[in-house]
């Protein structure tokens, strides 16, 4: 009887995880991007939208990684219409980043 509590226990907890690993990524988004990229990522006057966004749509997982990671500024900059660059988010892990990832990948269809 102990046993089939223990796996109902583990297989509840699993469950929990996957669905607080879904939302990781809009999680993240919210905390850490929301300021610049707008809410649901529709671009603000600071930042662009991901949202129909071509490159993010057609950029391999690894080009956004590094863009999030490593940020753009100066020359390396794409548009001109935002006074700021991307700054560069060092501090996230890199399933944090695979996650923003993911959620940007959602958005750009
Ligand atoms: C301080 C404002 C700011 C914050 C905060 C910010 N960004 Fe950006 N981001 C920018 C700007 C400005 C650009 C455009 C840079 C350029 O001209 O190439 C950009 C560009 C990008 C791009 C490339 C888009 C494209 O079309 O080429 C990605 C991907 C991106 N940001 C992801 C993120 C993620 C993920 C976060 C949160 C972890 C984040 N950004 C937080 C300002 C910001």
């Amino acid at each position: 009887m102990r046993k089939f509590i223990g796996i109902g226990v583990v297989a509840l907890s699993l469950a929990f995880a996957g669905s607080a690993m879904a939302s990781n990524g809009a999680g993240l988004f919210k905390s850490k991007c929301l300021a610049c990229h707008g809410p649901d990522g529709k671009g603000t006057a600071m930042a662009p939208a991901f949202t129909g966004n071509a490159w993010v749509k057609d950029s391999s997982a690894a080009d956004i990684a590094a863009v999030i990671k490593n940020g753009r500024n100066g020359s390396a900059k794409k548009y001109k219409n935002f006074a700021l660059g991307m700054p560069p988010q060092g501090s996230l892990s890199d399933a944090d980043i695979n996650a923003l990832v993911e959620y940007m990948k959602s958005l750009s269809n």
